[in-house]
């Protein structure tokens, strides 16, 4: 594994890591002295010591809260076969036959300078690049293995030449990496299929020992800002001493900041939290029931985070600057994935996507970076709210018939309201609680316009809760539901020239649900606006309390784009708070309806 002999430097460099492992325990020491802190040495490893939620914590922290957007990057040996990250376990490629495109490995178009200009014109405030992904293999030059990129036909150090090009640009910087390792001879288990590897005199342990000294490598090394780990669920905390490395990395790094995974993403004690792929109903939440520091990481296309040949599916433009605005009205970042081809190369469909990011962060960014998350509940219309100091911003994404919006219960007094892009001056008046906003003809931009109400005071909103109108009717438009979801999330809202959809309807576990409170009981008409995709039909049900109220089946909509409303039948209520969820039973031809909204109208006796 570690054949020393072929790389005399690699004997320099494990001396140097050596002697500065002795340094930095003398540092620690001396540091530990300084602070008086007591940390009870048990044999072999110091005492556990979790992020602790302290003003430390949360001063350290700050900078990714406020970053509100990241760049993710997939790269390695496995880019060469072009079917993503996974592509030697879903191949079942023998490791004998993958060592080839270890040694072939030779990106010369590489060129980190031009990523890190990208990632700067799209609006990204710190990037993440795989230093060692499931397949084992480093883009980084270790001084612990040969299986790295000084071992490949490059001979370079790939992650270092990065870390040197974002530190030019004062771009922040963090590590993936791998728990899981398909290549090292001591890692268990060996995939189901690989009957060729015995996993005879494997000591995981050793293997921790190779995990531990390359982490501290990394750290001591490139400095990074972040440490990214994934690949964990193979394991308990306890196998791998998720609490040790934590503890090893923040003393080899204080202001060192660690995603959940590390920590199997066990509640409180990782400092971030990483929900893959979709976005969390209302944020990540701590066991308290406030707010944590939560990251979405997402890919821009649908198969893999490393390079896809044949990938032909990915999200829009416009779709992933409203996933950014979604993310941030609850708190969160977004982690954009790119996964560069095998020569270096960025391919053209995810640099145009993050230039269009960039154009629209260039004029809105304002209402993104350093945000806080909307003060509404709901909004009663497409659109989601940021929050900085005394301004609120209101990204609307869809363009109201009548031209007004209404700021539900907005308790400040307004000082102005204007469009943040060109700060053309809107009219507005007080109506009750509420306040209405006029807007001009037409949206600046069709995708988020976003527009600037400078309040006094700390901006407050009143509690919200969705009830009938005056005629007793209940309508519950798709914006105002909250999308539940898990991995894979496939549908959004989108804007269909006069009315917002729920669309690309591909995953069953994706659903909206809403809350809502009756005045009095009653039997209700239970009504589905949804335009239907051709091409066969799609079986859904409602429940309302988690009991199925109704069921239907989608296909007869006149348009795929034009909702038309549908009477499903009748439910009887109590008063009091509800929630209403419509779920897709089955899916035709991968699409199922685009729903508008619910309607419980009263049936009077
Ligand atoms: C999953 C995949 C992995 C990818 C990661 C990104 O865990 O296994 O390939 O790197 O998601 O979050």
């Amino acid at each position: 594994m570690k054949n020393n002999t072929r790389w005399p430097e690699k004997r320099e460099a494990k001396k140097i890591a050596k002697k500065s492992f002795r340094e930095i325990l003398l540092a620690y020491c001396r540091i530990l002295a300084a602070l008086g802190l007591f940390i009870v040495m048990v044999p072999g490893q110091l005492q556990a010591r979790p992020a602790k939620d302290t003003q430390e914590t949360a001063d350290r922290l700050q900078w990714l809260r406020d970053a509100k957007f990241g760049l993710l990057i997939h790269w390695g040996v496995y880019s060469q076969i072009g079917r993503e990250e996974w592509a030697r376990d879903l191949l079942q490629i023998p490791l004998a036959e993958y060592q080839k495109y270890a040694e072939n490995f030779n990106p010369v178009n590489y060129n980190p300078t031009e990523w890190v200009k990208l990632a700067k014109e799209a609006g990204v405030k710190y990037i993440i690049i795989t230093s060692k992904h499931h397949d084992g293999f480093c883009i980084f030059d270790s001084a612990f293995t040969d299986y790295d990129s000084m071992g490949a036909r490059i001979k370079k150090d790939l992650l270092g030449m990065l870390v040197e090009a974002c530190r030019k640009e004062n771009m922040p910087i963090g590590f993936y990496y791998s728990i899981m390792d398909w290549h090292h001879p001591d890692y268990l288990p060996r995939r189901g299929w690989e009957k060729d590897r015995s996993a005879k005199g494997a000591d995981f342990n050793r293997y921790l020992k190779y995990m531990k000294s390359q982490l501290q490598e990394l750290v001591q090394k490139y400095q990074p800002a972040i440490l990214w780990f994934d690949g964990e669920w193979e394991h308990k905390n306890e196998d791998y001493d998720a609490l040790g490395i934590g503890q090893m990395l923040r003393q080899l790094k204080p202001d060192i900041l660690i995603n959940d995974r590390l920590f199997n993403r066990a509640p409180g004690l990782g400092d971030f939290g990483t929900p893959e792929n979709y976005v969390p109903a209302t944020g990540l939440r701590k066991q308290d029931g406030s707010l944590g520091l939560w990251e979405v990481c997402m890919t821009m296309n649908f198969n893999g985070w490393g390079y896809n040949h044949y990938e032909t599916e990915f999200r829009s433009g416009p779709q992933l600057i409203r996933q950014l605005i979604e993310i941030a009205s609850k708190g969160g970042n977004l982690l954009l994935n790119v996964g560069p081809r095998p020569d270096g190369t960025i391919q053209p469909e995810f640099v145009e996507r993050l230039r269009q990011i960039g154009a629209w962060l260039k004029v809105n960014g304002e209402a993104i970076y350093g945000t806080e998350p909307s003060i509404f509940e709901k909004l009663p219309f497409f659109g989601r709210c940021t929050v900085k100091g005394q301004r609120l911003f209101i990204h609307l994404m869809g363009w109201p018939q009548d031209k007004k919006i209404v700021l539900p219960g907005l308790k400040n007094k307004v000082e102005k309201a204007y469009l943040l892009a060109n700060k053309e001056k809107l009219g507005y008046s007080k109506k009750g609680k509420d306040l209405v906003i006029k807007l001009p003809t037409e949206p600046l931009d069709q995708t988020a316009t976003v527009i600037v109400v400078e309040v006094e005071g700390e901006p407050q909103a009143e509690p919200y809760q969705l009830k009938p109108g005056s005629t007793g009717t209940l309508e519950l438009p798709i914006y105002m539901a909250e999308i539940k979801s898990q991995m894979g999330q496939r549908a959004y809202l989108d804007y269909f020239y006069r009315t917002t959809m729920l669309t690309n309807w591909q995953n069953i576990n994706d659903y909206p649900e809403w809350e809502f409170e009756l005045d009095k009981g009653g039997t209700f008409e239970l009504l589905a606006s949804y335009a239907y995709q051709w091409g066969g039909k799609s079986t859904f049900k409602m429940e309302i309390d988690q009991q199925t109220v109704v069921s239907g089946e989608s296909g007869t909509s006149p348009s795929v784009y034009f909702p038309a409303t549908h009477s499903l039948g009748q439910i009887k209520l109590e008063a009091g708070k509800h929630t209403l969820s419509f779920r897709i039973t089955s899916i035709a031809n991968n699409n199922a309806l685009k729903l508008e909204k619910v309607i419980l109208k009263p049936i009077r006796p």
